[in-house]
């Protein structure tokens, strides 16, 4: 199962991600059409048991898919991973069985695109500090409050929502809601311009006295914030993944480039400089791949994983930036122009250490789990 999701993946970005993605970078935008492949081919519902109309893989399977995808166009796997780890993962982890019965078959069938609200544009890093007001009103809560950085903002019909709902406690006053797009007072703000993964759909999303049914509560009230950290353990290994299929395909093409380059009458592949840049690639890329595949073996065991979790994110983001600031510089002059995918590669990678938390947050997660603290968490 899990070759055989991974060859799908594969299959698929090498006809239709890999040749469009320069043009969706200079478009900044990436067609309908390639959301609705995708959602025929079961990357919108991959971990959505088969009763829900998924493919009911396990993580390692996922996290496998969504390398080969990231390989491909990493701003078109951005919106496949939050769309499953997070949006379908939170109702998984947590939302009753009327929530899954209605949003699980819309969500693993691309009818519906899930986007994750968590940040603010004064709640980031300090996710536990968001001001997203949700009041009660008779069997609703009335939203109000400003959402940042939402993935796929633009299309999504359905928004995992964190909202405080006693100010007073701060984290411990969080909930989560589940946010249908048909309701009234939802505003999109514009597409953000952002530096790489430039075609992928980044929004604010303001809520104007959004009336939410009570039942779309995910969980119980007042402990949304652990389930924004649960869903983030898992997410966390997936943008692992991604940042592998970034700094493999800067090897790919940096290998190529190397023997076909030549320079002082023979290709540059044989000097040793460039021969040190293109060993140490490999060599980061396999351990970034090994700790993610740990990572999401632990996840499709069921057991907590919030330290191997840190671990994938951290190392294999910063495997990506430097194989991609490697690759360009062995292209040399080449990989500054937007002739060749390393100059967007490069751009692409600059996200994995920002989003899903910071590289500095994941340092400080990993030395807790190390150290021990009065707040170990449990991913399980
Ligand atoms: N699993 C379960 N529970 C957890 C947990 C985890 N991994 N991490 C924390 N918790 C629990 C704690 O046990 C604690 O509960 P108790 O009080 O009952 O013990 C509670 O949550 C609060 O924990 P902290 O006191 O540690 O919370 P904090 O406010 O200090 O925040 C943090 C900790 C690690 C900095 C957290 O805020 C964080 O992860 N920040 C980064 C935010 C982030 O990753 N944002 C990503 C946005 S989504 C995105 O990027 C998607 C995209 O576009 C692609």
């Amino acid at each position: 199962m899990r070759e055989m999701a991974r060859k799908t993946a594969r299959d698929f970005a090498e006809k239709r991600l890999k040749p469009n993605a320069a043009a969706w970078d200079e478009a900044e935008e990436i067609p309908g059409e390639f959301y609705r492949e995708a959602a025929e081919l079961g990357f919108l519902g991959m971990m959505v048991p088969d009763e829900f109309g998924g493919l009911g893989l396990d993580y390692a399977s996922y996290a496998g898919a969504m390398e080969e995808l990231a390989r491909g166009a990493a701003a078109f796997q951005v919106g496949l991973t939050v769309h499953n780890s997070l949006v379908c993962g939170a109702i998984l982890a947590a939302g009753n069985g009327d929530q899954k019965k209605r949003c699980l078959p819309k969500l693993a069938s691309g009818e519906w695109i899930g986007a994750y609200c968590l940040s603010e544009p004064g709640a980031g890093t300090d996710a536990g500090s968001l001001k997203t007001a949700a009041v009660p009103a008779g069997d609703s809560y009335v939203l109000n409050g400003t959402k940042a950085w939402v993935t796929n903002g633009g299309f999504a019909s359905l928004f995992l929502v964190f909202v405080s709902t006693d100010p007073a406690r701060g984290n411990k006053g969080i909930s989560c809601l589940l946010v249908e797009r048909s309701i009234p007072g939802i505003h999109i703000g514009k597409k953000e311009k952002k530096l790489g993964i430039r075609a992928s759909d980044t929004r604010e999303v303001r809520f104007e006295n959004c009336r939410v049914p009570k039942s779309a509560l995910v969980g119980e009230e007042n402990h949304g914030f652990k389930v924004a950290m649960q869903v983030l353990d898992r997410g966390r290994v997936a943008i692992a993944a991604q940042s592998v299929g970034i700094a493999r395909a800067a090897f790919d093409e940096a290998v190529a480039y190397a023997q076909g380059r030549e320079q002082f009458g023979r290709p540059i592949a044989q000097f040793q400089m460039i021969q040190m840049k293109i060993a140490r690639m490999a060599m980061e890329i396999d351990a970034a791949k090994l700790l993610v595949d740990r990572a999401a073996g632990l996840l499709s065991a069921g057991l907590p994983c919030t330290k191997e979790a840190s671990m994938a994110k951290l190392f294999a983001s910063q495997t990506a930036n430097r194989a991609a600031f490697d690759a360009i510089q062995i292209h040399g002059g080449n990989g500054y122009t937007r002739e060749f995918p390393v100059e967007r590669l490069y751009r692409d990678a600059r996200i994995t250490e920002i989003y899903e938390g910071t590289s500095e947050i994941q340092h400080l997660i990993i030395a807790r789990e190390v150290l021990g603290s009065s707040k170990k968490p449990s991913s399980a």
